[in-house]
């Protein structure tokens, strides 16, 4: 494997390229949260390989009314009650299972650390076994499935969380 590196985002040169990773929704979401970045109220991370981005992590600290969190779901409290929240990760798809996610994460859950965040959260889909395992593998917990307000009827989340401070 080559060698991955993983630092934030530098939105100035780096956008057009992450959202070329990303599909167009998650690309539009992407650039709602720079200025969340911007207040270091957010923080976005990518995985680099031979200078190109071929993963990136998108983690809230805070619960800024222009993130437009959904009362519903749980975002709102994992965040109020001072967790870090994964919005996303994602590594490019011939890259995967070579362990640049699991790097991300842990690079995630530090950087989470150490700006004071004790918890760290995330939903995946029910669909989603190989996100699942992924976390569970890395050490976070399954707390719950619901029905999220943003997935249609009968699409379940399942609720992943960890502890940072152990
Ligand atoms: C989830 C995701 C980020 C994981 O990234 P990744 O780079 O594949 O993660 P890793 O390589 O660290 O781990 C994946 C698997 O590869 C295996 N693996 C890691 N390094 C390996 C290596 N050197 N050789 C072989 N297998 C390896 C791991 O054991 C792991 O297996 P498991 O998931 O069955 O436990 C990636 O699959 C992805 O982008 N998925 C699509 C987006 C998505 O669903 N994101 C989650 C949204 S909630």
């Amino acid at each position: 494997m080559s060698m991955t590196t993983i630092r934030p985002l530098n939105p100035n040169q780096e956008l057009s390229a992450l959202k070329a990773l990303l599909d167009a929704k998650d690309g539009v979401r992407l650039e709602q949260c720079l200025p969340a970045v911007a207040d270091g109220e957010a923080f976005i991370l990518v995985a680099i390989q031979a200078d190109a981005v071929v993963g990136v992590g998108i983690v809230h600290t805070a619960a800024r009314i222009d993130m437009g969190w959904d009362p519903q779901g749980g975002t709102l409290d994992f965040l109020q009650s001072g967790g870090a929240y994964v919005e996303n990760i994602e590594v490019k798809r011939p890259l995967r299972s070579q362990g640049i996610g699991s790097l991300l994460l842990r690079t995630i859950e530090q950087e989470a650390l150490r700006r004071g965040c004790m918890r760290i959260w995330l939903h995946t889909g029910d669909d989603n076994l190989g996100a699942q395992r992924f976390y569970a593998r890395n050490g976070w917990q399954h707390k719950e499935t619901l029905q999220v307000p943003w997935k249609p009827i009968g699409r379940l989340s399942l609720v992943y969380f960890k502890d940072l401070s152990a």
